[in-house]
């Protein structure tokens, strides 16, 4: 009895200096409820993500069946090394999100937080402080590719969807085409992301620059004379090689040859031809539906959908640009 009371007391003292808590011993249920609500409440911190951490984020992945390796963690601490964070509750570290600002639009990613301390706030914790920072920053657009379970916090949070994704999976079949892409040498790497920046509305060279710099021999680009009409790229993952960014638009549609007249699905069969027989995932818009066909002709069928959402000013990209996505953490 003595203990019990003892327990009580020191609840009732943690309250009061919380100063959101006043003790009945009537109501124990209440009192228990208030408790957990409290808690949760206010013992979250959000921190910065380090180095050290990698292994938290290499678990939150693993738990939640993502395909990130500590090469993306790494790329992600690179690119934002001031807006990646983690959320520490009751002094355990149970949380990741990372943004990446690229020019006026902004990125939000690698939302993930442990099983076991899901539903107490922490992913709402963990966006808001991530919002605040792009706040200060002054960007104008945040966007990120939401999972089912992601959503509802994100529309809470202002965010509007955009259009769906779709991630396909599978072994890729054989194909015995002839490719008609080639592989671009460095110095044109500037032109890549020249062109990505008119085609999606987004100055993206700090995360293209060093997805090519860490896998060049995994781009491929169709051009016209100096003009580049598309490109894909792909990297390893932890289940299987993400492909994408593909980004494809006949600029020079009028003066193209019939072969080299439409881009985006060339490039999108090469790289599936690349992998044939391997484990990919391809994040496809399904408004491009040639894509989402060419994806399921060649052997592949939908994992999972993603939403893409905004907050703040709507970006102007074309959808039809778009053969394959980053991988939804980098949009
Ligand atoms: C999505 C995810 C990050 C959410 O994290 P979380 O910490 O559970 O999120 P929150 O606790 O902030 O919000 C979840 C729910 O708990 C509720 N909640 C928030 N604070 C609470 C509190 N103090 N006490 C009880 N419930 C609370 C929220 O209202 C929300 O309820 P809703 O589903 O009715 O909207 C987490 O489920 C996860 O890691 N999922 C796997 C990876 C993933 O899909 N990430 C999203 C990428 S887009």
């Amino acid at each position: 009895m003595f203990r019990f009371q003892r327990i009580l007391f020191t609840q009732t003292d943690r309250y009061e200096r919380l100063g959101n808590y006043k003790y009945r011993a009537s109501k124990n249920k209440t009192v228990l409820l208030t408790k957990n609500l409290i808690e949760s409440a206010k013992m979250i911190e959000i921190r910065l993500m380090t180095i050290d951490d990698l292994e938290l984020g290499l678990r939150l992945t693993k738990q939640a069946g993502w395909n990130q390796t500590e090469s993306d963690w790494l790329r992600f601490m690179s690119m934002e090394p001031a807006g990646c964070f983690v959320a520490v509750l009751n002094g355990a570290s149970v949380g990741t999100t990372t943004t990446c600002v690229l020019g006026r639009a902004a990125w939000v990613a690698m939302v993930l937080v442990d099983v076991n301390a899901r539903g107490r706030g922490v992913g709402t914790a963990l966006l808001k402080h991530a919002l605040n920072y792009l706040e200060e920053r002054k960007v104008k657009t945040v966007r990120l590719d939401a999972t089912p379970a992601g959503q509802p916090i994100y529309e809470k949070l202002g965010f509007i969807p955009e259009y769906k994704l779709a991630r396909f999976e599978g072994i890729v079949l054989p194909d015995k085409r002839k490719p008609v892409v080639t592989k671009p040498t460095p110095e044109l790497f500037e032109s890549i992301i020249e062109f990505d920046n008119r085609m999606t509305g987004t100055d993206r060279a700090k995360m293209l620059g060093r997805l090519f710099e860490e896998f060049p021999e995994n781009i491929r680009i169709i051009r016209h004379g100096n003009l580049i009409e598309g490109y894909i790229t792909a990297r390893p993952g932890a289940n299987a090689v993400q492909i994408g960014p593909c980004i494809a638009a006949s600029e020079t549609r009028q003066k193209c040859r019939a072969a080299e007249g439409n881009a985006g699905p060339a490039l999108l069969c090469d790289a599936l031809k690349r992998w044939a027989e391997k484990k990919v995932f391809v994040d496809i818009p399904l408004d491009n539906p040639e894509a989402v066909k060419i994806a399921g002709s060649s052997g592949l069928i939908i994992q999972r959908h993603f939403t893409r959402m905004y907050r703040g000013e709507p970006v102007k990209d074309n959808v039809r640009t778009l053969w394959a996505s980053s991988g939804p953490e980098k949009g």
